[in-house]
């Protein structure tokens, strides 16, 4: 057992065990103040207010908080982090003038990554990813989830979605795996991408599907990349084998993602740089989370997602830090925040609500994870002392996230 004492608020407290929040319910943030909290094994046992703190069993852990506050850890549930080496040279490119679809177009970009991976071992690959999983713990996530697709070739892709399980297995981060072999067409297979679809089809699902080794499929549905037909087929390849869809749509162009998503139940819909009056329509009612990705549209210069209309029209939106080399080479969740309300005008609890809970139902975990709720997996971190739940977005490179809990134990960073 461990009791947590003197957190000045607790935040993000739900009793309601709902999966997700929506709408203008998304701008309220349940909150404890002057708080402890128990937990037991690893899950969160009960909490309540100083005032009336039990008795412990001898043997107790006790954790003072020392008046900082007490978050759900985030979750981060669109990352590409297993990726070999890193890509500056293209940030300069960007800098001197080339686009994210002119670097690309020269055989840069996604393609780089996945010659740099070929190149690297399984083990390697593991350690360069095991220091971002260490970071992004230490920066205050909790639950992750991971996507293949810098392989590009069956061999390649196996080798990754290995290196994911591998981390699932050794780290005490939660991590859920997502096969995206459609991230680009493999170089063996330049100017025929129907052939390459058809290698994803009869090739790299069953694989996938025979070692157990992805719960999502995500697809690179956009101008320049996948087209909707060929998602499509690739979302119901994979479903025969209970793969979930998770797309990626709508960053270079309006490009039907979103609706062919829906279509076929994904999970969510990703990026959302590019989004017209019908797209917020189709996802109303639907299971599918649209997730933005503010640091893609920071690091690459896009115009950020329409938060602020799709919660207006009732929807529930998620956060994530798209990691990855090419288009956001970080996954500080806390900066997430701040580009959220500084670029979006999402307010601080919409945002908080967005990263914690609604991000754990955008990977089928928010039944778990995503808020302070008995029961819920002890997933939390303390912050230093702050003045107020606002404060955590507003004071944007401040590393506030002071001690970090999963599954019920300290993790030292
Ligand atoms: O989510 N948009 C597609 N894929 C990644 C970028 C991958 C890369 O450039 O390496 C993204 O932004
Ligand atoms: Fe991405």
């Amino acid at each position: 057992m461990l009791l947590v004492k003197n957190i000045a608020k607790i935040v993000g407290v739900d009793e309601s065990g709902r999966l997700r929040v929506e709408g203008s319910a998304m701008n309220t943030l349940g909150e404890i103040d002057n708080a402890w909290l128990l937990v037991e094994n690893d899950r969160i046992a009960a909490y309540g207010t100083m005032d009336k703190m039990p008795e412990v069993a001898p043997g107790t852990e006790i954790v003072d908080a020392e008046g900082g506050m007490l978050f759900p850890s985030f979750c981060d549930s669109h990352t590409h982090l297993v990726y070999a080496g890193s890509r500056e040279q293209e940030f300069i490119d960007k800098i001197n003038g080339l686009s994210y679809e002119e670097i690309a177009k020269r055989g840069g970009g996604i393609l780089n990554s996945a010659d740099r991976l070929h190149e690297t071992s399984e083990d390697e690959l593991y350690e360069q990813a095991m220091e971002r999983i260490r970071e992004i713990i230490s920066m205050g996530t909790g639950c992750v989830e991971i996507k293949s697709g810098y392989g590009l070739t069956v061999e390649d892709e196996l080798k990754m979605l290995r290196v994911i399980r591998r981390i699932k297995e050794t780290s005490p981060i939660t991590v859920k795996a997502t096969f995206l072999g459609a991230h680009a067409v493999g170089r063996a297979y330049k100017g025929r991408q129907g052939e390459y679809v058809d290698l994803i089809i009869r090739e790299m699902i069953p694989a996938v599907a025979k070692e157990n080794l992805a719960e999502f499929i995500d697809v690179f549905c956009d101008e320049g990349f996948f087209t909707v037909e060929e998602t499509e087929r690739m979302m119901q390849a994979a479903a025969k084998y209970g793969i979930v869809p998770k797309i990626h749509a709508n960053e270079m162009a309006v490009s039907g993602g979103v609706q062919v998503g829906v279509r076929n139940n994904a999970l969510s819909v990703d990026h959302l740089e590019r989004m017209g009056a019908e797209e917020i329509k189709v996802l109303a009612g639907s299971r599918t989370m649209p997730t933005m990705l503010p640091g893609a549209a920071f690091f690459l210069e896009l115009p950020f997602p329409p938060a602020r209309q799709m919660i207006e029209a009732g929807l529930g939106v998620a956060l994530a830090s798209d990691f990855n080399p090419g288009s956001s080479p970080s996954g500080n969740m806390k900066f997430v925040l701040s580009l959220a309300c500084i670029k979006m005008r999402m307010t601080p609890a919409e945002a908080i609500n967005a990263a914690t809970l609604n991000s754990a139902y955008a990977m089928g975990l928010s039944k778990e994870y995503g808020s302070i709720t008995v029961g819920k997996k002890a997933n939390f971190f303390l912050t230093s002392r702050i003045p107020s739940i606002e404060y955590i977005p507003y004071a944007y490179t401040s590393p506030l996230v002071r001690r970090v809990f999963l599954q019920g134990r300290e993790v030292k960073c």
